[in-house]
């Protein structure tokens, strides 16, 4: 399942993505916003992200639009099991799925226009880890998230 939350300055895009997953038919949930009213992305980003990571599926993922990106994916990283990538770019949507495992992409609706967005969900979506060394820089990000001192002699 694809969990999508947006601000006010995201709204727009994600009416763009949920059009384009219908039309994939890729099934989504919509956790807000429903409007251009202003609205904070913080709690957005914890709505959204909380029911990605309660689903079963761990094949779950988010995408998360606020107007730069970089807000809402500031605030989906600090939850517990999250890697928030903010993505402008084909490549990087590309390599942090290969490389970092992220389970969540971020967009700018002021940033990217909606053919890249829906481009960047595609390849975000069907690109998988490719495990190896990476998994254990990602389980490093995990020990991080516990506080553990990855410097230790
Ligand atoms: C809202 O105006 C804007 O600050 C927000 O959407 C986002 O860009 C923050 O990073």
């Amino acid at each position: 399942m694809i969990y999508l939350g947006a601000d006010h300055g995201g709204y727009t895009l994600k009416e763009e993505i949920k059009a384009y997953l219908t039309e994939q038919e890729i099934p989504f949930v919509d956790c807000g916003t429903d409007s251009k009213d202003s609205v904070d992305y913080a709690p957005i980003a914890q709505k959204t992200c909380l029911k990605m990571l309660a689903d079963p599926d761990k094949a779950s993922r988010a995408v998360l639009c606020c107007g730069t990106g970089i807000g809402i994916s500031m605030a989906a990283n600090k939850i517990h099991g999250i890697r928030a990538a903010c993505c402008s770019d084909y490549f990087a949507a590309k390599y942090t799925r290969l490389h970092n495992d992220a389970n969540v992409l971020c967009l700018g609706g002021r940033v990217v226009g909606a053919g890249l967005a829906c481009e960047l969900v595609d390849v975000f979506l069907h690109t998988d880890f490719e495990g190896g060394r990476h998994q254990r820089r990602i389980d490093q990000i995990a020990a991080l998230e516990n506080g553990e001192d990855l410097n230790r002699a």
